[in-house]
């Protein structure tokens, strides 16, 4: 059912953990599975992601997606890594199962999120992302969970 990529970063997630004084940080869920996810990113000056780490409290899929997405981030700048769609995701690990697609949006949302907060604390537009529509970083009151 899962693809051995997916089996891989399933039970080897790369990059699992916290930035200190991160550049960015976005924390989004899934409001019908439960599953939130965190990304840490690090971003120099020259805008490139130095750094991207993840905490997943979710499935299988999730994590690997978040792992293989971190993977992707890495060293790229900021328009490219707002290229790493979840299909991009899905096709970096050979496909998920029809009903797991949502969870990689997860991890896309979740860069997403965490560039915005970059933007936001820099008091700069990202040309072409927009607010994060399940960015849960100002806590759950805010939204229908
Ligand atoms: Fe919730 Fe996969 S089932 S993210």
């Amino acid at each position: 059912m899962y693809s051995e990529k997916v089996m891989d970063h399933f039970q080897h997630p790369r990059n699992v953990g916290e930035i200190e004084n991160a550049s960015g940080v976005g924390t989004v869920g899934n409001a019908k599975c439960g599953d939130i996810m965190r990304i840490y990113l690090d971003i120099d000056d020259d805008g490139i992601i130095r750094d991207c780490k993840f905490k997943t409290f979710g499935c299988g899929a999730a994590v690997a997606t978040s792992s293989m997405a971190t993977e992707l981030v890495m060293g790229k700048s900021i328009q490219e890594a707002l290229q790493v769609t979840n299909k991009a995701v899905m096709e970096a690990l050979d496909g998920l199962p029809p009903v797991k697609v949502h969870c990689s949006l997860l991890a896309e949302e979740g860069i997403h999120a965490a560039l915005w907060d970059y933007a936001t604390k820099h008091g700069i537009k990202i040309e072409g992302l927009e607010k994060p529509k399940n960015d849960i970083s100002e806590g759950l009151e805010d939204e229908d969970y």
